[in-house]
């Protein structure tokens, strides 16, 4: 018997929901991960992240390996003894962030050498190398080492670098090895175009995988064109594993995904826009810097059970940030933490009950009223 699986439950239209089993928990589908790259969601206890229905966070390779060290998380017990989450942990591979975050880089067949955008040092991230660093952090999902270029990008660069990254993906395969309880994802790649998102799409499933995620999209192409690709990618996946579009989105961007077959998403939003004033709402994004919340006595939001909106007033929230005080950053990301994991719950309990159209034309017509 398998130690992991994925499991659907319900399905409406394309969308689906799930649960991914694993030995550190159950993943419930479709799943927002919240970001804790540097071995925290900035600005939450675990606990408190958990409260808010997150089932599974993301950490990142490329920031681990440089920041404290993989070999060293691995002597101090593994990243969730760590940092303290001992449910799943899914880990991004770290050639994405290289190519967005190092000074200096060099891409050759064999991995990338970068220089730290800490200090300057000089690293090597491969298919092995990227796999012995997440195995040392003793990730539950692993991701495979791949590559993509920024959008837009000529045809033939995108179908070169897609290539690059499917050889990676059999390296990663290879590396990876038999790991029960512990999962391996391939990345789809080809940017715009369904003809080479197919080819990439066959490479991986002959190669097979245990999740597939959509990558290489929110790299500057805008909604209209994501969704476009998402009219066709899911289905060029295979329809029994989960599929996990990378570095998504805004509510409207996820709601969209999710109608069209993704599973799991990740994104910096909620967490870097609680940092910066910005609060989610079933009425949009809130400004909380805005002087109109200065004298408002009323909660961000009176449906809402988070802390922030039990306990504070706006004008609170809005003295908070114009005072740089700490306590700003923490009730705005638990507020966004939880706006995101309600809308989650929303969308699998809609699919589960074939009412999704209903749910997405609520979610669209509260948005339009605007934040009152
Ligand atoms: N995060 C957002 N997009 C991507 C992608 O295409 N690949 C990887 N590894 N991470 C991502
Ligand atoms: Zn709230």
């Amino acid at each position: 018997m398998s130690l992991t699986s994925f499991t659907l439950h319900g399905r409406d239209g394309a969308a689906r929901t799930g649960v991914i089993s694993t030995p550190r928990g159950e993943i419930r589908t479709p799943a927002f991960m919240p970001v804790g790259t540097a071995a925290t969601v900035k600005a939450m206890l675990p606990e408190n992240v958990r409260a808010t229905g997150a089932d599974i966070l993301l950490g990142n390779t490329y920031h681990l390996m440089l920041r404290p060290g993989a070999e060293r998380v691995a002597r101090l017990g593994g990243l969730h003894k760590f940092m303290n989450w001992e449910r799943p942990i899914l880990t991004d591979s770290g050639g994405f962030q290289v190519m967005s975050l190092s000074g200096l880089r060099k891409l050759t067949e064999e991995g990338v050498t970068f220089k730290s955008h800490i200090d300057g040092s000089k690293h090597m991230l491969s298919p092995e190398s990227s796999m012995e660093i997440q195995r040392l952090l003793g990730s539950d999902i692993v991701m495979c080492f791949d590559e993509c270029p920024a959008l837009p990008a000529d045809r033939k660069r995108i179908e070169q670098s897609m290539r690059l990254s499917m050889r990676w993906a059999q390296r990663s395969r290879d590396a990876f090895g038999d790991r029960p309880g512990h999962m391996l994802f391939g990345i789809q790649q080809g940017g715009l175009e369904e003809d080479l998102r197919g080819e990439s799409a066959e490479a991986l499933t002959s190669i097979g995988f245990d999740g597939y995620a959509v990558g290489g999209l929110a790299v500057g192409e805008g909604q209209e064109a994501m969704f476009k690709v998402l009219d066709f990618a899911p289905g060029q996946l295979p329809e029994d594993k989960p599929r996990y579009l990378m570095g998504v989105g805004k509510p409207d961007d996820i709601v969209g995904a999710v109608k069209r077959g993704i599973d799991m998403m990740d994104c910096v939003l909620p967490s870097r826009s609680g940092r910066t004033g910005q609060a989610w709402t079933r009425h949009g994004m809130v400004n909380i810097k805005n002087a109109r919340h200065q004298d408002d006595p009323r909660p961000l939001d009176e449906h809402c059970s988070c802390p922030a909106c039990r306990s504070y007033s706006r004008a609170y929230l809005h003295h908070v940030y114009r005072a740089g005080e700490m306590i700003s950053g923490m009730l705005l990301t638990w507020h966004n933490l939880h706006y995101y994991q309600e809308l989650m719950q929303g969308m699998r309990d809609a699919i589960a009950s074939g009412t999704f159209a209903a749910f997405e034309e609520q979610f669209h017509t509260q948005r339009a009223e605007g934040d009152i």
